[in-house]
């Protein structure tokens, strides 16, 4: 039996060497005349481990990692392709605690298959969700999504069936489906790790959120910075078309469904729904003003679902399993699980899936095993970069969309992001008004001047201009920002800067701030 070796092609991992060690494994394959084949899989998501390499035996999986090119000669020379112990050898794949900890439902086959092989996809219940939604009316899919209790991955954790049911009344001769994988918060990397080692969770997702709206069309936009994931996604299309899961009469059945990978250049501000449409539609990306919602004039004017990629990716398991195994996961009105991004200074940093309701505390400490650097957690952001900085004083607080709410914090895109003792709050105070101002599309007063204004305060601060006075004003100016904005970019900035003055007022001192060497 041809022994298969498993070398993921995630762009994380190609960080780390990964094409390298590629390269090394099939050179000593052809050099052993070993029976062997290499596969080129997703990652896992243990980044610390990447590259990490898998081999296929009669007992399961083993992992060997993290594996540079030189240490491969001495995996082969050890027998690992039997499992065989090795100093890199990590033991059966699935007993690794970061990934036996986990509930993967979104993820169920990522860094296990072949992101490429259809094949693959169906032998690991691929395709179960689609072959049932072909067979069902539009209302009761969108019926059954909304029973799951499924909430938007993108940040603003809407109700996902609710949206698709908005769509599904519209009156139109054309719909949309339009997947956002712009993914630009910090620390995020889901959306990337499923176009690169699960491509047709996510075809099948949209294919699915057609049948159910009447939409024949969709989009997936992404950014130019990932070139890995464009590519992969563009052949799993192709893939897909060739398979009859794509174009006229899918499946066989009377539904059709087609859809194209665009690419924008990488402003965190097409992240944002309405100014992507503007984006896809060839315009400048600037924010619309809502109403009218995308849900009834999106894309070219036409109904469109907007959904990021978990949440499309979500759907097929649900329409498999049925809405409430998905909503037996989770707490409160977050139900399911969520793919939690540990980034930043974390020693083991990586995407994390599980029913919502861990705390804060057992995420960063427990899971994440604490700083990178050794040093004390003094801060965490979630969210990304519109997300609050949370103190370990906040660390009980469940991964809950409500529970950091009440909190003035925020789940996002669920990225977290650990600062050791070394951060300065002040400094991350100042970067989150220049960020927005960087990033604002400049629509509207209070996010394009106001986030000017946030800057030049806190350097006000931090050069000993009525400190006290100047922190006054810093709040005053967030709650214009807060109130007065159009979008959550002005709107959001706020709570970065206003979660670092309430838990870290001992950071917001006269003092040099060393912006300039950075
Ligand atoms: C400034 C800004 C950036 C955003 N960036 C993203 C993004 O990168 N990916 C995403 O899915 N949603 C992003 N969103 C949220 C989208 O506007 C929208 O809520 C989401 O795509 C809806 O899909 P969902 O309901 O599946 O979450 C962003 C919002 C704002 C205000
Ligand atoms: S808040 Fe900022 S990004 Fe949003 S519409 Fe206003 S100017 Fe544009």
């Amino acid at each position: 039996m041809t022994i298969k070796i498993y070398v993921p092609l995630d762009s994380g991992s190609i960080a780390l060497g990964a094409d390298d060690v590629a390269i090394a494994v099939s050179n000593e394959i052809g050099a052993r005349n070993l029976d062997a084949k290499l596969v080129r899989n997703g990652s896992r998501g243990m980044y610390w481990l990447e590259p990490m390499v898998e081999v296929e035996t009669p007992n399961g999986r083993f992992a060997y990692g993290p594996v540079t090119p030189k240490d491969v000669a001495s995996l082969f020379d050890a027998d690992f392709i039997a499992g065989s112990d090795h100093p890199l050898a990590l033991g059966p794949t699935e007993d690794i605690p970061f990934l036996k900890k986990q509930t993967r439902l979104t993820f169920a086959r990522c860094g296990i298959i072949d992101p490429l092989s259809i094949e693959d996809y169906r032998a690991y219940e691929g395709f179960a969700g689609l072959d049932k939604a072909v067979t069902m009316k539009p209302a009761d899919i969108v019926k059954q999504v909304t029973d799951s209790g499924l909430r938007g991955r993108g940040g603003a954790g809407f109700p996902t069936g609710v949206k698709w049911n908005t769509v599904l009344g519209a009156e139109s001769p054309q719909k949309y489906i339009v997947c956002n994988a712009d993914e630009g918060d910090s620390g995020t990397f889901a959306d990337r790790m499923i176009m690169e080692g699960e491509p047709f969770v996510l075809i099948e997702g949209m294919a699915i959120a057609g049948i159910a709206t009447g939409a024949t069309k969709g989009y997936l936009y992404t950014r130019s910075e990932y070139p890995d994931a464009i590519r992969v996604m563009e052949e799993a299309i192709e893939v897909a078309r060739a398979g009859g899961i794509l174009g006229k009469n899918i499946l066989g059945s009377e539904y059709d469904f087609d859809m194209e990978v665009r690419t924008g250049a990488g402003a965190y501000v097409c992240g944002e729904e309405t100014s992507l449409l503007n984006s896809l539609e060839g315009k400048r990306g600037v924010v619309r003003a809502k109403p009218p919602l995308p849900a009834l004039e999106g894309f070219l004017g036409r109904p469109t679902v907007v959904n990021n990629v978990l949440s499309l990716a979500s759907v097929p398991i649900i329409m498999d399993k049925g809405a409430e195994f998905y909503r037996d996961f989770g707490m409160g009105r977050s139900r399911g699980t969520i793919p939690i991004q540990l980034a930043g200074n974390i020693k083991f940093g990586g995407l994390f899936e599980t029913a919502f309701g861990l705390t804060l505390g057992e995420l960063v400490d427990d899971i994440g095993g604490g700083t990178a650097t050794g040093r004390p957690v003094r801060a965490v952001q979630v969210g990304g970069p519109l997300g609050a900085y949370f103190p370990r004083d906040l660390f009980d607080t469940p991964f809950d969309y409500e529970e950091f709410a009440k909190r003035d914090g925020l789940i996002g895109h669920a990225g977290i992001v650990v600062f050791d003792d070394s951060v300065d709050l002040m400094k991350q105070a100042r970067f989150a008004m220049e960020f927005c101002a960087i990033e604002s599309c400049g629509k509207c007063t209070p996010c394009r001047i106001g986030a000017v204004r946030g800057v030049e305060t806190v350097d006000k601060i931090a050069k000993g201009e009525e400190p006290e006075a100047q922190i006054e004003l810093l709040h005053d100016l967030c709650d214009t920002m807060k109130f007065g904005s159009l979008c959550a970019l002005g709107g959001f900035t706020p709570y970065p800067v206003l979660s670092a003055l309430t838990h870290f007022p001992e950071d917001f001192k006269p003092r040099a701030l060393d912006i300039a060497a950075e």
